[in-house]
């Protein structure tokens, strides 16, 4: 028997099972030591044996499989997938990975989705708390504190490099931690769970979002238990909530079977305005009469289309929900739609929409592959000035009561895409997405660390570039406009 010993990590292994399997040496003389204190004795004589023997190459599937089942805590893991790496080189069995009823492949198999729930886990209930900002650059960095029940923290770090690219932030966990810095991925030692923070003024948001976006109609506590389990509460800052929607949801329900109802019905005018003159009275999304069994956009199209949340659809001729496929990856979200957008019902139809598909198409963007929405979705305006010749309807900008009012629509598409990069075009739409004082002359660009989607740009607004006389400055501001959309798909 020879004791072979490994740092424990799957390319420490792959390398000791390379000069094994060349040396034909069978799974049962080896036993597999991952506690990286023991000599052995036995690595001197198989280089030599090996330099002659040339390359040696696994097939893909399985260096994929054995790649997550390397991540599991069993200890026995070396050994079972040396095993089946030497029935499949030395035995010739090819179709090995493919017989599930085989006892050692069942075992592995389960491994690798123990794993594989995992890292889920760990993608789904990382919560970043907000601890500072680098002191020369001012960025805003992030830490978080997980607990995986296998060895995964390197596995899944590229998806939180590719979600939280624009921020700095570090992943401790008792084992290992990882720190992105911008630019490179550091990885360290573990840490003890009191140095991860606990609480602060990010937690709050995050539980003001979830509430929001809890939906009764769709409760399923056990389907909830069992994607959420218990233990991983104790790091979430919505677990306290949980227990208050869970209590609230039959009565909330009950509401929003009753309000489905009403809202069709035209509200005359007065009476309507006179309840709803005050931001907090803005409707949330759950108050919103969606059908639970359907929350496709269309379905939430169809809805949108009876909102009287505010005032503007009484002179609008129809609301004019977003457009674009569902699973775009990226989400271009304007103010409101104009004159042309309100009699056609489509956003970005009119000159405004022409010139964007001009600056997208010098980006290299494909708009039929976007989802294009607004931060308001009826058209506010007002009548041109008595004697100002041919009537026209004049663009009025949407207040703070509207753009809330239509808010819970943008987040409701904001969810269902899922996109990976919003571009938010003119202050209205940044104002209603990021905060409302908001100022893109000053923020224009990436914005950092936002919760929203893993990029999110705010840049000008079409219009604005059509409304500037001067020609040459209407050139460089486009110019720039086209930077800012190739940097959201950069
Ligand atoms: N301006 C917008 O913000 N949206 C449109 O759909 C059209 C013009």
């Amino acid at each position: 028997m020879r004791t072979v010993s490994i740092d424990p990590g799957f390319d420490s292994w792959r390398e000791k099972a390379r000069d094994l399997i060349l040396a034909k040496v069978p799974p049962e003389e080896i036993a597999w030591n991952d506690s990286s204190n023991s000599e052995d004795s036995l690595f001197a004589d198989l280089e030599s044996i090996n330099e002659q023997k040339g390359n040696f190459s696994a097939p893909r599937a399985f260096v994929d499989f054995a790649q997550l089942v390397a991540c599991h805590r069993n200890p026995d893991r070396w050994a079972r997938l040396y095993s089946v790496l030497y029935r499949i080189k030395i035995g010739g069995d090819r179709d090995l990975l493919k017989k599930h009823t085989d006892h050692e492949i069942h075992t592995l198999e389960m491994m690798a989705k123990a794993v594989r729930r995992d890292r889920h886990k760990m993608k789904a209930f990382v919560r970043f708390r907000k601890v500072g900002e680098t002191a020369d650059t001012k960025r805003e960095q992030f830490v978080a504190w997980f607990e995986p029940d296998h060895h995964i923290v390197e596995l899944t770090a590229p998806f939180f490099v590719k979600r939280f690219t624009g921020m700095d932030w570090s992943i401790l966990t008792p084992e290992k931690s990882i720190h992105w810095d911008g630019e490179e991925l550091h990885v360290t030692d573990g840490v003890d769970k009191s140095q991860a923070p606990t609480e602060d003024a990010l937690d709050d948001l995050w539980r003001g979002y979830y509430k929001s976006i809890f939906n009764p109609a769709r409760l399923k506590v056990k389907a909830m238990q069992a994607e959420m389990p218990k233990k991983y509460w104790k790091n979430l800052p919505e677990a306290p909530l949980i227990q208050e929607l869970i209590q609230a949801a039959s009565t909330r329900r009950d509401a929003m079977v009753a309000a489905e109802a009403t809202i069709p019905t035209p509200v005359p005018k007065n009476a309507y305005i006179q309840s709803l003159h005050t931001l907090k009275d803005a409707p949330q999304l759950s108050e919103i009469p969606l059908d639970p069994g359907d929350q496709s956009l269309s379905a939430m199209a169809k809805v949108a289309a009876t909102c009287r949340a505010c005032p503007l659809w009484e002179n609008a001729t129809q609301t004019v929900f977003g457009e674009g496929p569902e699973n775009a990856r990226l989400m271009i979200v304007g103010e409101q739609p104009g004159d042309t957008e309100d009699l056609q019902g489509k956003p970005f139809v009119g000159p405004a929409g022409q010139l964007l598909n001009e600056c997208l198409a010098a980006a290299g963007i494909d708009r039929s592959a976007a989802y294009l929405t607004n931060a308001v979705k009826h058209f506010k305006w007002k009548p041109s000035p008595a004697g100002a010749g041919r009537k026209r309807r004049l663009h009025e900008s949407p207040d703070q009561f509207e753009v809330s009012a239509c808010k819970p629509w943008l987040q409701a598409e904001i969810a269902r895409i899922a996109p990976n990069t919003i571009i938010l075009l003119g202050a209205t739409a940044a104002r209603a997405v990021i905060r409302p004082d908001f100022k893109i002359t000053k923020e224009r660009g990436l914005i950092e660390q936002s919760q929203l989607a893993p990029r999110v740009i705010a840049t000008v607004h079409p219009s604005y570039l059509l409304r500037l006389p001067d020609v040459e400055r209407r050139k460089q501001e486009a110019l720039q406009f086209v930077q800012d959309l190739k940097l959201a798909v950069s």
